[in-house]
């Protein structure tokens, strides 16, 4: 099972986690609650996500700080250019169909509240890797994410412990979160200078990289490294699309291999 490549020490041998990437989003519209069910499907458990908030200060899951990619917003709400999630209401968000642009038979698919998406998570048994997207655009969207969290049960023990991991490219959110609750297992999303590593690893357990920076040295250099809660740092990367990349991303001792294919993925490390 993946959870044994947890506590495992550095081996190339033993195939890396693999992390549906925005949910199983090669297969469905990515963030959707469609796409999370696709990673289920895959036998995933671990997902990824991003999240973003809304004018009236509700949290969503989206990729991108605007909503034209992936909703109909601009069918729905004309002349509100540039989309900015942070001047739509959460009641306004809830209209927007997120998934016809994906595939028809996706149409309805909604952007889920950030508590919609736990929630299907919980029922479905599978793991968040949730990245704070833009943290500077949302003031406190730290204490926000966690009174969230904590209200659908997932900041007891054993969520902690085994079912969440708060990610994000700003080192100052990834602090926050390290700060106010010490407990969460936090990863650094980028590829710092070997030299500064050390100072990271005072508050985040993993470096996840995009796998076009790294090569054995690298993730060798990180997992050297202990993290906050004193075991070794892991590295996930991002984002592995296929088998090539997936194979050669093993070979460098990857803890975890971010993926919208997961099958393909899986398929070419074990
Ligand atoms: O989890 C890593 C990856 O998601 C970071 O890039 O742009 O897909 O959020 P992005
Ligand atoms: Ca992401």
């Amino acid at each position: 099972p993946q959870e044994t490549t947890a506590a495992r020490t550095p081996d190339r041998q033993v195939s890396p986690l693999v992390i549906a990437h925005r949910g199983a989003s090669g297969y469905a519209p990515e963030n959707t609650l469609a796409a999370a069910d696709a990673a289920k499907a895959l036998g995933i458990e671990w997902v990824e996500n991003d999240v973003h908030r809304t004018k009236d200060g509700v949290l969503v899951v989206l990729h991108d700080t605007d909503l034209k990619r992936t909703t109909n917003v601009e069918e729905v709400f004309p002349g509100r250019a540039p989309w900015a999630v942070k001047d739509f209401t959460a009641a306004e968000v809830a209209k927007l169909d997120a998934g016809s642009w994906f595939g028809k038979q996706f149409t309805g698919a909604r952007v889920p509240t950030l508590t919609q998406f736990v929630d299907r998570l919980e029922r479905n048994r599978q793991k968040l890797l949730l990245e704070i997207k833009s943290p500077a655009t949302y003031p406190g969207i730290e204490r926000d994410i966690l009174r969230v969290l904590g209200r659908e049960g997932w900041l007891d023990r054993s969520h902690v412990r085994n079912r969440l991991v708060i990610q994000s490219f700003g080192a100052d959110s990834v602090k926050k979160v390290h700060a106010l609750r010490p407990d969460i297992t936090t990863g650094f999303l980028g590829t710092p200078a070997v030299a500064d590593l050390p100072k990271y690893a005072a508050f985040t357990d993993q470096i996840n990289p995009s796998h076009t920076t790294i090569g054995a040295d690298y993730v060798a250099a990180v997992q050297r490294l202990k993290g906050p809660h004193g075991k070794r740092l892991r590295v996930n990367t991002w984002t592995v699309n296929d088998a090539a990349n997936a194979a050669k991303v093993r070979g460098y001792g990857v803890d975890g291999i971010i993926t919208n294919y997961p099958d393909v993925v899986r398929g070419a490390t074990r």
